[in-house]
């Protein structure tokens, strides 16, 4: 490694967000001063990612030595394998300390949580009228640690308080999108996200779209492709000014552009499936108990789905941040992306 480099380490390299960041950071300009270090649990995703110039590492989070020791290498750390696992949070946190006290440096930890840190417990019941701003930290403050994901933010942000890293979390809303470029092609990278294939398949399933109650909540949505601009805006931002951006507590990004209803976006997949002979009815009915179960793994994350999570990202636009798409662009996704998880899945 020439001395001159910026240490990069990526976790999550082969998912849906993850595989997509790591395209960007190879197509930046600044690319040739990047090296990057990827952990990796497939051998062969790892072999086939060190074609691309990573220097891709077989392993898992849960390999807490092999973990520290990636992270004590690096100077910046894009946390992108899970909002919800704590022991490896607290594994990068503490190779971060180390490589504080062995080395001075104050390294840079941007680690993805999501919106729904926001969620209430409608199920389905009603919109609500309460707005989160990412300028006032008070108001994110106020949420009980117990919310989703909120245990990791809060240690994160304890990190960044006792001056050993400092952090930076975005809070992405429905990401939406199908990804694409070379890390898709040579079969590396997930290309789907989770919540809308995830109600194409429980609709495809029981023959008609479902929803949490009445499907009246609202959450946050917003395009792989803004998403990923705000990644590099972000990087690029505390790289080269990072006295212009607020971190740990004030480092907290909100990450939307629009709302949708669980009904519309429900709706919107049934006359996907319908148009393509693969549902008997576009309508959304509710979920059962036992449909939660089956499809969500749990009737907490089930119910997540009948939440509201409403708030605004102005953190993210206030240091630029320009998203493209809106709410008529995730509404004109649903049918390609309906069409191309069927073709993925070989469904007829
Ligand atoms: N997609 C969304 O709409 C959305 C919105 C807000 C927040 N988020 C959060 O963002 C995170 C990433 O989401 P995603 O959609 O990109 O998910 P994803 O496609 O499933 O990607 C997860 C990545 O993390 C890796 N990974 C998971 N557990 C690991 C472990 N123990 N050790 C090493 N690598 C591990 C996966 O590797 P493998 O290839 O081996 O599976 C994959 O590369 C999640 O926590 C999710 O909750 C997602």
């Amino acid at each position: 490694m020439s001395s001159s480099k910026i240490p990069i380490f990526i976790l999550g390299a082969t998912g849906y967000i993850g595989g997509s960041v790591l395209t960007r950071l190879l197509a930046h300009p600044n690319s040739q001063t990047f090296d990057i270090t990827a952990l990796v649990r497939s051998a062969e995703k790892a072999q086939r990612l060190q074609a691309f110039g990573i220097n891709a590492v077989t392993g898992s989070t849960d390999e807490k030595e092999k973990l520290e020791a990636l992270v004590l290498q690096a100077h910046v750390v894009l946390s992108m394998a899970s909002a919800d696992n704590f022991p490896a949070i607290q594994t990068v946190l503490s190779g971060m300390k180390k490589r504080h006290d062995a080395l001075g440096d104050v390294p840079i930890l941007i680690h993805t949580s999501g919106t729904g840190i926001l969620h209430d417990d409608a199920r389905g019941a009603y919109a609500s009228e309460t707005i989160y701003d990412d300028m006032k930290p008070e108001q994110i403050e106020a949420l009980p640690a117990t919310q989703l994901h909120h245990n990791l933010d809060l240690a994160i942000e304890e990190a960044d308080k006792a001056g050993y890293l400092r952090s930076y979390i975005v809070f992405p809303g429905t990401i939406y999108g199908v990804a694409s470029g070379p890390f898709v092609e040579a079969g590396i990278q997930h290309p789907f996200s989770v919540q809308i294939p995830g109600l194409t398949l429980a609709a495809l399933d029981r023959g008609q779209p479902g929803m949490v109650g009445k499907g009246l909540a609202i959450w946050p949505h917003i395009s792989l492709d803004d998403v990923v601009d705000l990644y590099i805006l972000l990087f690029d931002a505390v790289l080269t000014n990072p006295e212009n951006v607020g971190h740990g507590r004030e480092g907290y990004f909100f990450v939307e552009n629009g709302e949708f209803r669980w009904y519309d976006l429900s709706k919107a997949i049934g006359e996907a499936l319908v148009e393509a002979g693969l549902a008997k009815s576009s309508e959304p009915t509710s979920f059962s108990d036992e449909e939660l179960i089956k499809y969500a793994g749990s009737m907490e994350m089930g119910n997540g789905m009948g939440t509201n999570a409403r708030c605004r990202a102005n953190r993210a636009r206030a240091l630029g941040w320009k998203p493209t798409k809106r709410t008529e662009d995730l509404f004109d996704s649903i049918k390609p992306g309906v069409e191309a998880l069927m073709k993925a899945m070989q469904v007829k």
